[in-house]
């Protein structure tokens, strides 16, 4: 029997039926929503080419995953890392777990190494929502770190990283300490993310090639 759905279940229901994004994204086939956001950061950012090695965290369900296989040349590569099922072609390699665990860790340093480094990290993990503001923050935060460490660790000298991140406690300091080692840092909120949602992106291009400069930030 079917379980009576609560007020803010109906209200999300109703919400994502009208939105624009959610509907585009099932005309077209796509995987979620989540799917704009990139495309929209791609043609702003210029993150993408036919060749990039990227790294690509919270890929599940695989919207991201999609819009990228289908940039990648043969000459290109995708380590897609999330440990709920991502949908992916053949060619990408999946990795089952959480980043900055040891394990998964070894295996992208494996990868990364096959391929002479990344050009490209990409992160749009996001922490599961206990409602508490700030503990969720805190929780965002931490992988918005978790991704940086990635890329210190992972990035060819000139390559670029594109997080998902939430305004709030520690973003200001966390973009500063960035553009440090990044030649441009900027906080971008594509039209595809709700406007109520704290939710932006933050791009920095033009990686330094100072591989321990967080290191003692975390
Ligand atoms: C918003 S979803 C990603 C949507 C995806 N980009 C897409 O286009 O389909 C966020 C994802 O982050 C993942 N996640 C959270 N923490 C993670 C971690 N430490 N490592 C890898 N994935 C993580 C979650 O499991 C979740 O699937």
């Amino acid at each position: 029997m079917a379980g009576k759905r609560s007020k803010s279940s109906d209200r999300w229901l109703r919400r994502q039926q009208k939105d624009h994004f959610v509907r585009a994204a099932h005309a077209q086939g796509q995987v979620s929503r989540a799917h704009f956001k990139l495309v929209e950061i791609d043609q702003k950012y210029k993150l993408l080419a036919g060749n990039a090695r990227i790294l690509e965290l919270g890929a599940a369900p695989g919207g991201w995953t999609n819009y990228l296989e289908g940039k990648l040349s043969n000459k290109g590569a995708l380590i897609a890392v999330d440990p709920l099922p991502i949908t992916a072609g053949v060619h990408t390699e999946v990795l089952v777990g959480l980043a900055g665990d040891e394990e998964v860790d070894k295996e992208i340093d494996r990868l990364a190494a096959e391929l002479d480094g990344l050009t490209l990290v990409l992160s749009d993990m996001a922490p599961n929502i206990s409602g508490i503001r700030a503990v969720d923050q805190a929780r965002a935060m931490e992988l918005a770190d978790v991704a940086r460490m990635a890329a210190a660790k992972w990035l060819v000298t000139g390559g670029h990283l594109a997080i998902k991140a939430f305004q709030g406690e520690g973003l200001d300091e966390w973009v500063a300490q960035t553009r440090q080692c990044f030649k441009k840092v900027v906080i971008t909120k594509p039209k595809s993310s709700r406007t109520e949602s704290r939710e932006v992106f933050v791009v920095a291009k033009g990686f330094s090639g100072v591989r321990d400069a967080f290191n003692d930030l975390v």
